[in-house]
């Protein structure tokens, strides 16, 4: 993930997450520009930055002002001569209702930083980035898709909502230059904001048992998505939004639905649910509640699975294959499953290639005493389980007036929804053990019909993988366990011959997309061990949507 020589601006890089992430940049040889407007606070992030190696830029500017946004701009360029990466991250969180006074007030404050400073230079910098088909980023935030635990945040949710359908749009437009613009959505965050709001009795430790995984994220952690988002790893991916903490806000607008939330609701009256969820630990499982670290050594967290014992289910071929792959290289005990000997053999030889040797297990996941054999065999041969990939699955066209529609449904809901959750059950007790994590296989189906009528039976089962995912994340976190998705648009695999020849071909497929192309399966495989690593601490119950743009389309 090196950016070596790009030019990187962050807004609001003062402190919090920009901070972070002009820092992140810097130590991977970026030139960065620090923008905000406490010229105290610049000082210090630009000394951190310089001590990578280079003299970052400072500018001291309130980017809702349109001359301080230009000047920018300007400065950037009249330095560095070109821009790679833009960083809209400057933001403000205020507290006011609808019905006070002041309230259009704080409005237009929190609309001009948010979103309509973000929008000036997003098109100021694009001729820019139509030039080195760099990328924009925009931080937003779970208040853009939930009322964030208090009606006194409207200004700021709407702001946030507002920026996402924004990116969106702008996706769209520079899908057809080649550059990539793409959201994250953090849940808590540990940064000067929320102190900013001056919350009564405030603190971040109660705060956090307001989170499902009893933890709120380190700016570091957000900065990490960052860069892995504006890096080449990501190439396939535009137009998508990483949400750090979307259990978080389901928890949240669940515990807040019947509360007089005039200030933040949510950090008085989410005690209750915790209780609840004991009681279940209890009866059902009898464990003892984890909690996840809150800081961790940023220095030391790599992705790196030395050791760690992973099952990916149809690693046969396709992502599966390169998942596995990819995964011994990085250190990891990988168990090969699928059904296809000839296939295996050929992935194994390669996983074997970096040191370890792979336990490779011949099954039909769709077949509950062969779905076991998965999990026993694994477990005998390593002793552990950290992390589970459902990743098996077909797709096949059917016809609803069809007279084998019902055959062909139960084949297909049979392998890619009803072996996860299967297999999920049985993996549950040994993912507990080790606070492991579990990643499903989805696709863009799961939320569109790709406009292809004959794909529902295939759609159906998406939808409900990622619906029992975040049901099944809601009910691990209280154990330290995260599970999350990542739902592919199309990706050069064998998938297209469990569908007949008659099909699309890649060429077609890629013109579907907004970056007219397809992706191979080494990217998925990327975003697969970036979310089943470390990295991803605090993220659970998300869909990550890789797919070269095809859902702004
Ligand atoms: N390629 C795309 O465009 C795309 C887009 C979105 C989502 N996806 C999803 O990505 C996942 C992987 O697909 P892929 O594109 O990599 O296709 P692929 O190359 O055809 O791989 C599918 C894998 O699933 C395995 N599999 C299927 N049925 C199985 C069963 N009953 N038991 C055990 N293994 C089974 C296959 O192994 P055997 O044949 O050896 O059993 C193979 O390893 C699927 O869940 C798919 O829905 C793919």
């Amino acid at each position: 993930m090196s950016f070596n020589n790009k030019v990187v601006i962050v807004t609001g890089s003062s402190s919090g997450i920009g901070a972070a992430a002009a820092i992140a940049f810097a130590k991977e040889g970026a030139n960065v520009v620090i923008v905000g407007r406490n010229e105290e606070k610049m000082k210090n992030v630009s000394k951190k930055c310089e001590s990578f190696g280079k003299k970052p830029l400072v500018i001291k500017a309130d980017v809702s002002n349109d001359v301080d946004a230009k000047r920018m701009i300007d400065e950037t360029i009249n330095k560095f001569a070109k821009l790679d990466i833009l960083i809209n991250n400057a933001g403000i969180a205020e507290q006011d209702e609808i019905t006070s006074d002041s309230f259009m007030i704080s409005f237009d404050r929190v609309m001009n930083i948010n979103l309509r400073a973000a929008v000036y230079i997003t098109h100021l910098a694009a001729p820019h980035l139509i030039k080195t088909k760099g990328n924009i980023i925009n931080i937003s935030s779970i208040a853009g898709s939930t009322n964030a635990g208090s009606t006194a945040l409207t200004a700021y949710c709407t702001s946030k909502a507002a920026l996402n359908h924004f990116s969106r749009g702008v996706a769209l437009k520079l899908s057809g230059h080649g550059v990539r613009v793409n959201i994250i959505s953090p849940g808590p965050v540990r940064t000067d904001i929320l102190d900013n709001l001056s919350i009564p009795n405030f603190n971040w430790d109660t705060f956090k048992e307001t989170t499902p995984l009893k933890r709120y994220s380190e700016p570091e952690e957000i900065a990490d998505l960052i860069l892995f988002l504006a890096s080449d790893r990501a190439r396939g991916i535009t137009g998508s939004e990483f949400i750090f903490g979307e259990l978080y806000a389901w928890y949240t607008q669940f515990n807040t639905n019947s509360v007089d939330n005039n200030k933040m609701a949510l950090v008085t009256n989410v005690r209750a649910r915790p209780s609840t969820l004991a009681l279940g630990r209890v009866i059902f499982i009898g464990s003892v509640v984890t909690q996840l670290p809150n800081r961790l050594d940023h220095g030391g967290v790599k992705m790196s699975f030395d050791n760690k014992v992973v099952i990916i289910t149809g690693s046969s071929s396709g992502i599966g294959a390169s998942t596995a792959i990819a995964l011994a290289k990085e250190g990891a005990h990988v168990v090969i499953v699928g059904r296809n000997e000839k296939k295996m053999k050929k992935v194994n030889e390669k996983c074997e290639s970096y040191g370890k040797k792979p336990l490779v297990v011949k099954a039909d996941v769709s077949k509950d005493e062969e779905a076991k054999k998965v999990i026993d065999e694994t477990i005998k041969t390593f002793g552990k389980l950290d992390v589970l990939i459902n990743n098996a699955g077909v797709a096949d066209w059917n016809d609803i007036t069809s007279d084998d529609f019902m055959k062909k449904f139960d084949a297909i809901m049979n392998i890619n929804l009803r072996a996860a959750v299967y297999l999920t059950h049985l993996a549950i007790p040994h993912l507990i053990k080790t606070k492991g994590n579990i990643i499903n296989t989805s696709s863009i189906a799961g939320s569109s019909t790709l406009g292809m009528s004959l794909l529902s039976s295939y759609c159906t089962s998406k939808a409900a993988l990622n619906h029992f995912s975040r049901g099944v994340a809601l009910k691990l976190a209280e154990y330290g366990v995260r599970v999350n998705v990542i739902s592919p648009g199309p990706v050069r695999t064998d998938i297209a011959e469990s569908m007949g020849a008659d099909i699309m071909t890649w060429d077609t497929a890629a013109q579907t997309t907004a970056l007219k192309r397809v992706s191979e399966p080494e990217e998925i495989a990327d975003l697969m061990l970036f979310l089943a690593s470390d990295k991803a601490i605090g993220i659970t119950g998300s869909v990550f949507i890789s797919d070269n743009g095809s859902l702004v389309k």
